[in-house]
């Protein structure tokens, strides 16, 4: 035993985590060594003195109980995953150009918001869009206490002891503010990815598809030592939460980043204007392939940070920032054959089995064919020589045929779905009939519940990492349970512990299952039996409602409950509830119906009932959802009305922070609206107020309001 260990009282919490790290490192070696081995290496009171000192750093440090620590080891398998980390200050997203004018655009909409004029210098900073993966960076005093990934842009995943591994990664900076978040963008160069490549492939390891995927497989692994093999970098660009400020420009904040050691990319450059920052573009383009590390745009943005505060965030992304995305990369290769898949929603999409081709650093075998009419528009046949590109996440596309050369026969979707023999068109997965719709441009297979596919590409989504996330419940797992008749509707996942004891432990005797495996899947499942309504929202794969959608709609009805009711109130079109709906932003009539249709059918509502019972037997619950940032504020749900010219900030700009703190801004005065704010040459709508009795404030009391 170690003599020199410092006393539990004395631990900052980094160092608390590191020894935890060791601990349960150390306590795992013996308990290999005496269960296992049977071959202890230490005395029985040396190893009860380990496991004391672990729980008493934990009951300190409650908060940095390892999912795998040795004292959740006793009796439970350990849960899987890493720790959850809200973020202080989201971690957005960038809105993109592609063309010289959509530069332009951008930095005239920068003009417009701020109300400069036409010929006022909006200075920026160009710098590379770096292919990786974004992490924010939480130092306190100086010392780097937490690491976090991006994850859904709220929550992300605490790698702390992963990052500490990285040599990029400053552990103690001087002369920093109490709190500083620095963010950036973890990644690896391309020949540490192919040295990597070669490593796992002597291994008989499975191989990484490109650097980014390389470096986030690193970084996302539960052993932080395995982590420290693989060789991952760092660059840093932008700030999170802060104490105080920093700088006044973003430049001026890059410079100080490298005077607190960390790596800044060499090719940021300063611009006075959008024909610099264009030129940067250029210049940086021409040099990609050379570069050490992928890239696959330029990024600009607005310098001031005073001017960054006014334009504020629209959605996901800021307005004072875009990111021109360098074209596709393309390449070409033979069309083997085209495949028929089952959607979640019985869609039969067709896709492309592919020669293996490298496009742009990537290994492409599969591309996704879209539909019948997209196909015949491309006159994309099998057998034919093609061209094929990807442009940044995007999946993989075939552009069309090389012209010039010899042709394989039509494509049909009919012929493909009818079997040899047979005189209709059938779902390649479950032979139910397999119909186009008038209207439609897909193929659908009517067998719902009935196949076995759609019902198992439900679930898969159900559980899959931006829905509820359950670690161990992937397709081949599912697809297992489904057919082994365990779950069939997402409830049955939440009752599978029930289910499996009433079979009398049957789970853990089949191969490749154990009774670890088995109750590690309990605990992923119990872990996730609590969740956001928004999650809650997107897992049940309705029809259009994507991820940004069942935010907005978390967003609008808060709980479960009133999203519920208020979506079967939309059935009648001619309802408050159905108005209400479509005025949410980007939820038209065709979004709305599908919603309203969803809960129409009995089932589903009964589905959703079972499955929040069988949460609860668990102890979980669906949260509600907060609006996002703008809880507490004092305008939050307030209906307010802006009008005259005001003279600190464009109507624009005060619509949108209004919107930020939680207001809701309405173009004309009722009785419903809570206050007028006018500012010069009020017109009609201050006369309106002051008949209706509503409070009408000067931009300066509105100001005050807010807190400005
Ligand atoms: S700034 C508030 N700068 O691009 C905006 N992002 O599409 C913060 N990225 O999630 C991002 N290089 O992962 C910024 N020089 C750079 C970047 C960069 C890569 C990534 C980042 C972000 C994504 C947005």
């Amino acid at each position: 035993m170690s003599t020199a260990e410092p006393s539990v009282d004395n631990l900052t919490p980094l160092e608390a985590r590191l020894e935890l790290d060791r601990l349960a490192a150390e306590i795992a070696r013996h308990d290999r060594a005496y269960h296992v081995e049977d071959r202890p290496l230490i005395a029985d009171a040396d190893y009860d003195a380990l496991v004391r000192r672990n729980a008493a750093i934990e009951a300190r440090f409650p908060e940095l109980v390892r999912p795998d620590s040795p004292s959740r080891r006793v009796g439970a398998a350990p849960a899987e995953g890493f720790r959850r980390v809200r973020h202080a200050v989201p971690m957005l997203s960038l809105d993109n150009a592609f063309a010289e004018e959509d530069v332009q655009e951008f930095v005239g909409r920068v003009r417009r918001f701020l109300g400069l004029a036409a010929d006022d210098p909006v200075a920026m900073v160009a710098e590379p869009k770096i292919d990786g993966l974004s992490i924010s960076l939480r130092y306190e005093n100086g010392r780097f206490v937490q690491g976090a990934t991006r994850g859904d842009g709220t929550e992300g995943e605490d790698v702390t002891l992963n990052l500490l591994t990285l040599a990029d990664l400053p552990k103690i900076i001087a002369g920093a503010p109490r709190v500083l978040e620095v963010r950036g963008e973890v990644y690896m160069t391309k020949a540490d990815f192919l040295a990597l490549n070669r490593r796992q492939e002597a291994a008989g390891e499975k191989l990484f598809a490109n650097p980014r995927n390389a470096a986030a497989g690193s970084l996302r692994q539960l052993d932080s030592r395995v982590t420290a093999t693989r060789a991952l970098s760092l660059f840093a660009y932008a700030l999170g939460e802060v104490s105080e400020p920093v700088a006044d420009s973003h430049w001026h904040f890059l410079e100080r980043l490298k005077l607190w050691g960390f790596k800044v990319n060499p090719l940021a450059r300063p611009c006075a204007d959008a024909d610099q920052a264009l030129a940067v573009y250029r210049e940086v383009g021409d040099g990609r392939a050379a570069l050490p590390y992928d890239i696959d745009g330029v990024v600009y943005k607005v310098d001031r940070f005073d001017w960054q505060g006014r334009l504020g965030f629209k959605d996901r992304s800021p307005r004072w920032a875009i990111a021109h995305k360098f074209p596709a990369e393309q390449a070409r290769t033979r069309l083997k054959s085209i495949e028929i898949s089952v959607g979640r929603t019985g869609v039969l999409t067709p896709w492309a089995d592919l020669e293996p081709v490298n496009v742009g650093g990537v290994v492409v075998a599969r591309a996704t064919l879209h539909n019948e009419d997209d196909i015949a528009r491309k006159d994309i046949r099998a057998g034919d020589l093609v061209i094929v590109q990807r442009a940044g996440d995007v999946i993989p596309q075939v552009v069309g045929p090389v012209a010039g050369q010899p042709r394989g026969e039509a494509f049909s979707m009919v012929a493909k779905l009818t079997p040899p023999g047979g005189d209709h068109a059938v779902c390649p997965e479950c032979g139910s009939h397999a119909v186009r719709d008038e209207g439609e441009v897909a193929w659908r297979c009517t067998g719902g519940l009935v196949c076995p596919t759609q019902a198992t590409e439900r679930l898969i989504h159900f559980a899959s990492r931006d829905a509820f996330d359950i670690e161990g419940l992937g397709e081949k797992n599912l697809a297992f349970l489904r057919e082994q008749g365990y779950i069939r509707t997402p409830a049955d996942i939440f009752t599978l512990e029930d289910a499996d004891r009433a079979n009398l432990h049957k789970l853990e005797n089949f191969p490749g299952w154990g009774k670890r495996s088995v109750q590690k899947l309990f605990d992923a499942i119990r872990l996730r039996s609590r969740i956001g309504l928004e999650r809650f929202i997107y897992a049940l794969g309705i029809r259009q409602v994507g991820e940004a959608t069942a935010k907005r709609l978390a967003r609008h009805y808060h709980n479960l409950d009133r999203w519920r009711d208020a979506m079967m109130a939309a059935a009648d079109r001619e309802s408050e509830a159905w108005a209400d709906l479509t005025a949410i932003e980007d939820i038209g009539p065709s979004v709305a119906g599908d919603l309203v249709d969803f809960f129409a059918e009995e089932h589903n509502r009964q589905a959703i009932a079972d499955l929040v019972a069988a949460m609860e037997r668990l102890g979980g619950t669906v949260e509600e959802a907060q609006a996002l940032g703008a809880s507490g504020s004092a305008v939050a749900g307030k209906a307010v009305v802006f009008t005259g010219t005001l003279a600190t900030m464009t109507r624009q700009e005060a619509k949108a922070r209004a919107e930020a703190l939680g207001a809701k801004v309405v173009g004309s005065v009722s009785k419903k609206t809570d206050y007028v704010v006018a500012g010069a040459d009020p017109g009609s709508k201050a006369a309106e107020a002051a008949k209706l009795g509503v409070p009408l404030l000067s931009e300066q009391d509105w100001l005050d309001l807010i807190g400005r």
